[in-house]
């Protein structure tokens, strides 16, 4: 049997600094099925960012690599569309023409009104077809963030990558886009890695959450499954024991295993991107 789908080997890479190589993650090893939803939580700075950036093709591993479909991920690529939590979309063209650009890029050589149907059916999907027309100046941040979603669904990426996508978005929107985000994953069956500080947005949405360890050279800590049936709904989920149970495990790995203790001067340094941790969003 070969279930390899997306496969982390070994992974580690060191950042040139001016005080020498930096290891920001060392043997970062994940084994992720087809269609599997993959949370990765940890402290800021640890390292996040840079195993989606290094399963994007945007950085290269120092050590090890990553293996997509029996294919070694060597560069960026329309089989793995990223969505930033700051939504990047380019601010002179509309939300109709921010999905076609991507569309044209991958679907080469379809007619005009194929192209049009697959930009409108994908912005059905985050109900975003009212405000084809607008800028993205003229609509809210939430509404960004689901065009910047329609745009990567756009093309039919084997993977989507996701770093803190509702991370500035307030508690309702974010609500309202994390089950959008279960509906659309439950139709199009895609492997998502996302990135959260919240974990009752990990426990919510994932198969998997991979806890991973402070830096420097941090590594995957612990993986916990999420064995809660779905559909699922946040209500409901509430007050059961066993979503309560999750959420406990991935706290007690932030708060308890990977404390995080800052002497105050390490804030000063400012070299490094995660010094004033402190914060704890998934509180
Ligand atoms: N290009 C770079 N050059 C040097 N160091 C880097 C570079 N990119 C990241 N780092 C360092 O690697 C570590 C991991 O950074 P990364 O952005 O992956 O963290 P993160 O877990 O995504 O944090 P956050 O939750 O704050 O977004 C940090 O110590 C950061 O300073
Ligand atoms: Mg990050």
């Amino acid at each position: 049997m070969n279930a390899k789908h997306l496969e982390l080997t070994q992974v580690g890479i060191d950042f040139p600094t001016p005080k020498g190589p930096f290891t920001a993650l060392r043997d970062v090893n994940l084994n992720i099925k087809k269609g599997e939803f993959i949370s990765l939580i940890g402290h800021s700075g640890c390292g996040k960012s840079t195993v989606l950036n290094i399963v994007a093709g945007l950085h290269q591993a120092t050590t090890g690599g990553v293996i997509l479909d029996n294919v070694e991920v060597k560069e960026p690529g329309p089989e793995r569309a990223v969505v930033f939590q700051n939504h990047s979309l380019l601010p002179w063209l509309s939300v109709y023409k921010n999905v076609e650009l991507a569309v044209k890029q991958t679907l080469r050589g379809k007619s005009k009104a194929e192209i049009r149907e697959w930009v409108m059916h994908n912005l059905e999907l985050v109900h975003m077809t009212h405000a084809i027309d607008k800028l993205p100046s003229e609509i809210s941040g939430g509404m960004k963030q689901r065009v910047g979603i329609a745009r990567a669904l756009a093309m039919e990426p084997k993977v989507l990558l996701m770093d803190e996508p509702f991370g500035a978005l307030d508690a309702l929107t974010r609500a309202h886009l994390q089950d959008s985000l279960m509906e659309i994953h439950a139709d199009l069956g895609n492997t998502v890695i996302m990135i959260t500080h919240d974990v009752d947005e990990a426990v919510l949405l994932s198969d998997r959450i991979v806890m991973m360890t402070n830096g420097p050279a941090a590594t995957v800590g612990e993986i916990l499954e999420v064995n809660l049936p779905r559909p699922r709904n946040r209500l409901v989920l509430a007050d059961n024991p066993e979503y309560n149970h999750y959420r406990h495990e991935v706290l007690t790995f932030l708060y308890e295993k990977q404390k995080k203790v800052e002497p105050v001067s390490a804030r000063k340094s400012g070299t490094e991107k995660g010094a004033s941790s402190s914060k704890t969003d998934a509180a």
